[in-house]
């Protein structure tokens, strides 16, 4: 992975985007983009081009900046933002620099490219600071590097496998249909770490077909993360972020729905839409089959699903971002019985600029779940003794 050689420089912007990005995805399936949240310039005070998008977007075009140069927050913003979210409305000269490049990449993509976004910072910077000139001898005959970023639609292999046949395959590996419908609720609890390394007790509540909720009592507070079929929030500790509660919109309530149908998976045929089977691959060593479809009809959503067993090993899904796509992977492991229906145990979320793994000691099936769960939380208590 290109970050593994900056892990410590990254684990300063994922201390402060731990549990609030991972749920980043597309826009909805059809489904009204009624929640538009609070947008950048009212949240922020110093605000100059990245107006009229909501704060989550503006969070996740801050991971998009990070991510495709490689660099923690602090490239981009003075070191005493460290610690201090006010000091992220100063200038310096990275920052300015950041914003004359925002204005080069509209201007070349309306220029040359009929307004499409065919350019983004990642297509020059490629996780450097300085995009290189020249072509590499060593890159030209190098190992090919494995292209794990499918964000295009990309057409159905000719003579493939009907992608209708894999999720079949999926759901009867993992159950079964009639006993899957028999799951309404859950209750999980376990272990969550995110890029810290810090391991912190996690709780988590699901209701059929969709609601999920998940709170990460991490050492500076509770972060929630709730969806209820059609809008979702997260809440952190204000070491955390600097809107402490925030509204999903557009591409996360996407990502929000996607994760809610995979924990209850009997609808994927018709949430997941234009499915088509693209080029098996590997994940691990194992040989996967690669299911490509859309929920909103614009990104694409891609389902890896063993060869083998026919359990579902990875979901890729894309979110939109001021500057381009955000992409957030989640890999499923260590499959186990809940009565009756196969659910994975151990579940690690990659998303631009931070990483958490959620490992799972129990779930219990059933459980009585108020719909409370999943409404909108309020801001935690921040706890300022731990760190
Ligand atoms: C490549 C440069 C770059 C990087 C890296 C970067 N930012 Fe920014 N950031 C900017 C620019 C440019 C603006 C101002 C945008 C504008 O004027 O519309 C900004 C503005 C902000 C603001 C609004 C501050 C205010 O009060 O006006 C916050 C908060 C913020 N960034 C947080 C972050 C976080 C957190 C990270 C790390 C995930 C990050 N940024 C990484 C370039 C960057
Ligand atoms: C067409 C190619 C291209 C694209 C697209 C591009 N950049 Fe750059 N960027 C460059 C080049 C070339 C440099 C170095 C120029 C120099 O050294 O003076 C640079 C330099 C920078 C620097 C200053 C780095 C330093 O160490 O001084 C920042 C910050 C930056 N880019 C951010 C961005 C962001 C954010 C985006 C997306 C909005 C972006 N760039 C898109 C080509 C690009």
């Amino acid at each position: 992975m290109k970050f593994a050689p900056r892990q410590s420089l990254l684990f300063l912007i994922v201390a402060f985007l731990l549990n609030t990005l991972f749920v980043c995805a597309q826009t909805p399936p059809g489904a009204p983009t009624q929640n538009k949240g609070l947008m950048a310039e009212q949240a922020f005070k110093n605000v100059k081009v990245l107006k009229g998008i909501p704060v989550d977007e503006f969070m996740a075009t801050m991971g998009f900046f990070s991510s495709s140069l490689a660099e923690n927050c602090l490239y981009c913003h003075v070191l005493e933002s460290a610690g201090d979210w006010a000091k992220f409305g100063e200038d310096n000269a990275h920052k300015n620099r950041a914003r004359g490049m925002i204005a080069m990449v509209n201007n070349i993509n309306k220029t040359y490219f009929g307004g499409r976004r065919e350019i983004t910072c990642y297509s020059c910077h490629r996780g450097g600071q300085k995009p290189k000139i020249t072509p590499s001898i060593a890159e030209l005959y190098g190992p090919v590097p494995p292209d794990d970023t499918p964000d295009a639609m990309v057409k159905a292999l000719p003579k493939a496998t009907d992608p209708n046949k894999i999720i079949d395959k999926y759901i009867a590996a993992i159950g079964g249909t009639d006993k899957i419908a028999t799951i309404k609720t859950f209750y999980a609890k376990g272990i969550y770490q995110g890029f810290a390394d810090d391991r912190v007790p996690y709780e988590q509540w699901g209701k059929a077909p969709n609601q999920h909720s998940l709170v990460v009592h991490g050492g500076s507070g509770d972060s929630t993360t709730t969806f209820n079929g059609t809008a979702g929030w997260t809440a952190v500790p204000d070491t955390e972020r600097p809107i402490q509660v925030a509204d999903m919109t557009g591409g996360a309530i996407d990502g929000a729905r996607l994760d809610g149908e995979l924990f209850f998976p009997s609808r994927i045929k018709q949430v997941v839409k234009d499915m088509r089977t693209l080029l098996p691959t590997t994940i691990n060593d194992r040989d996967v089959v690669l299911v490509q479809g859309t929920v909103d009809g614009k990104y694409p959503v891609d389902l890896y699903f063993d060869e083998e067993t026919g359990l579902l090993r990875r979901s890729l899904r894309y979110a939109d971002t001021a500057v381009g796509f955000a992409p957030t992977q989640v890999d499923y492991e260590d499959y186990r019985d809940v009565a009756g229906v196969k659910m994975p145990f151990k579940r690690t979320i990659y998303w631009l600029d931070g990483r958490a793994i959620v490992e799972t000691s129990e779930i219990q099936a059933n459980v009585a779940v108020a719909d409370a769960k999943f409404a909108k939380p309020t801001a935690p208590k921040t706890n300022r003794v731990s760190k």
